[in-house]
């Protein structure tokens, strides 16, 4: 395989608007169908256009040509020969307000929330700390390399409007909604039922479809909300159809205990959020480890998903994800980078996290299975299968510009791989945002790697 260095590459244009009519020469790859957990060499679904142009017109896909055959004088031509491109990635569950608190030594889940998290969102109360807070925050998704997220703020109704209004300004597809939490959680970070339910009613009136912003219903965990509250979610469920719904599951084994001990009728824990009314395919649940067969029926019959979150879960010490499992069971699954208990919002990180996780249970995660469940896997199970996650014509223009490898290991690596697997694999296991040249969203370039 010949690999041009990345030194060797043309500087980007300085615009940071796009022109109307964009091409972009690299390697491309991506997905047209699920290709599950069979072995590498079989699997179906890869869409591998090596030296292709990528053509962008109007915020959007327009097609692909090969290298040798370039459009026309009215594209702009930007040769990033032997760099991939790849659709944007997907984060179905990361915390804005936990920048702060990424990588906090030494505590598990309740322990880590009490001791580091939820003094960190505290602080989101004030609008200045929550719009710099969302600010760096989207400019890091993008940074790298993700394009679309499922997001937690805190509880705070500014938290939720600073990042509605910071992804509106780079038109990203973003689905995030004021968190619910009215007990068990210290002062200056709780809500009421009836001022929560206000909150929420005048954010969707003012977010959800305008743009690219879509409102979840955001529950943070069942413990930290009453019954009257949960009550008063669903409603809001019922009432505004179209609705994403965003929470946590079954994560750790002590906080499962504690939901057996504060909802007693429930008969397990994710009974707790379908007895409330919010349960259905909008429904995005994160990590889910501790559940059993009766609760993968529930998932599967209703649609939700769970936001697999493996670096979160190893970090934390939660557990390990059987995510080939509940496939199998028919539970839609998505992954996640759940910073700040994961530590990276790279979901190369994520997803060479995720295969150690499966490794550990004796299953194979292939480079394959695991890029399509960051891009078109996650957009299709969140309903936006029309819109991200593939280079097709029609698709928002919402992609990201890679280099194959950066430093001597990697670069190595790359050099002596045999096949396309190999070669893809290795990237994916070795690489995180430092191989990141641009991310691109509705053909906007909105990061590029300083020289
Ligand atoms: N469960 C409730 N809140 C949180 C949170 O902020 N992070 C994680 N990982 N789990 C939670
Ligand atoms: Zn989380």
């Amino acid at each position: 395989m010949s690999i041009p260095t990345p030194a060797s590459l043309p500087a980007w244009p300085d615009a940071v608007a796009t022109p109307a009519r964009l091409a972009l020469r690299a390697d491309l790859l991506d997905f047209d169908a699920d290709p599950g957990f069979a072995p590498p060499a079989s699997a179906p679904g890869v869409r591998w256009r090596p030296d292709h142009w990528l053509l962008v017109e109007g915020g959007r896909i327009h097609g692909a040509v090969p290298g040798a055959q370039p459009p026309g004088d009215d594209w702009l031509k930007v040769d990033r020969s032997g760099s991939l491109v790849l659709p944007g990635f997907i984060d179905t569950h990361v915390h804005c307000p936990q920048l702060d608190v990424i990588a906090s030594y030494g505590t598990e889940l309740l322990d880590w929330l009490n001791t580091y998290t939820f003094p960190a969102e505290t602080r989101y109360a004030d609008p200045q700390v929550a719009a710099e807070g969302a600010m760096r925050f989207v400019d890091a998704l993008l940074a790298h390399g993700t394009t679309s997220a499922v997001v937690f703020p805190t509880v705070h109704k500014v938290s939720a409007d600073a990042l509605f209004a910071e992804s509106d300004a780079r038109g990203m597809r973003m689905v995030t909604g004021k968190v619910l939490m009215d007990r068990h959680a210290p002062d200056g970070l709780r809500d009421d039922v009836v001022q929560a339910e206000r909150d929420c009613i005048e954010l969707i009136e003012k977010w959800h479809g305008h743009g690219r912003q879509s409102f979840a219903v955001t529950v943070r965990f069942a413990p930290c909300s009453t019954p009257q509250q949960l009550k008063m979610a669903g409603g809001l469920m019922r009432r505004f159809p179209g609705l994403y719904m965003h929470t946590h599951v079954a994560e750790n084994r002590d906080e499962v205990r504690w939901v057996a001990e504060l909802f007693p009728e429930a008969r397990s824990y994710l009974d707790v959020y379908g007895s409330a009314g919010l349960l259905n395919e909008r429904a995005v649940l994160a990590h889910g480890i501790w559940l059993d067969d009766t609760d993968r029926a529930l998932l599967r019959d209703t649609g939700a998903q769970i936001a697999h979150s493996p670096s979160s879960n190893l970090f934390l010490g939660s557990g390990l994800f059987d995510w080939a499992g509940a496939e199998a069971q028919g539970v839609k699954v998505s992954v996640a980078s759940d910073v700040g208990g994961g530590t990276s919002l790279s979901m190369l990180r994520t997803l060479a996290d995720a295969y150690k996780v499966q490794a550990m249970q004796g299953t194979r995660l292939s480079a394959w299975k695991a890029l399509y469940a960051a891009t078109w896997g996650a957009a299709r199970h969140l309903g936006l299968g029309s819109e991200v996650g593939r280079l097709e014509p029609g698709f928002m223009a919402d992609f990201t510009v890679w280099d194959w490898a950066v430093g001597p290991v990697s670069t190595h690596r790359d050099q002596v791989a045999r096949e396309l697997h190999e070669r893809v694999f290795a990237w994916l296991t070795l690489g995180d945002e430092r191989n990141l040249q641009a991310a691109f969203v509705a053909g906007n370039r909105r990061f590029r790697r300083a020289a």
